[in-house]
């Protein structure tokens, strides 16, 4: 069993240790927002938080979270997240959508250690997040917004 917080709640999953994160809170936890891309951490569409900060659940094994705080896109809150999301919408940043859990929370993760960032902080906090449509210009612009909401 491992037990840990997620989203908020502690939880026990009763999963084998080795399993994927992304599998767990997918077809344990019903949490089916963090997506499966390449399955190697080349994608960044599995991005959730651990203890606050941005990780590729499909290369980490369920025990490196053990006791630790998981946050997926649908428990992430507060003020950065908030942000984020207005400006998300704000901007229609949205094509077919399935990059953009993972690249919601990298952008929450970035805004959370670096409140203000330069344009080298975004481009080197969200290069491992792909899109295969092609949304770069309204994420980029959208953490732009996100900032100004948070200054
Ligand atoms: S699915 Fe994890 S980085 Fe691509
Ligand atoms: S919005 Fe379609 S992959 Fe990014």
């Amino acid at each position: 069993m491992i037990r840990l917080t997620l989203n908020g709640r502690e939880t026990a999953l009763d999963v084998d240790p080795e399993m994927p994160l992304l599998w767990a809170l997918r077809d344990h936890a019903g949490l089916t927002g963090t997506k499966f891309g390449c399955g190697i951490a080349q994608c960044g569409a599995c991005t959730v938080h651990l203890d606050g900060a941005p990780i590729r659940a499909c290369v980490t094994p369920v025990a490196a979270v053990e006791g630790a705080a998981v946050t997926t896109i649908e428990g992430v809150d507060g003020p950065v997240a908030e942000a984020v999301r207005a400006a998300w919408r704000e901007l229609d940043v949205v094509q077919c959508g399935y990059c953009q859990s993972g690249q919601i929370m990298a952008a929450i993760g970035l805004l959370s250690q670096t409140p203000a960032p330069t344009d080298e902080d975004v481009v080197a906090a969200m290069d491992g997040n792909l899109c295969r449509c092609g949304t770069y210009q309204r994420i980029r612009a959208a953490i732009a917004d996100a900032a100004t909401r948070l200054g």
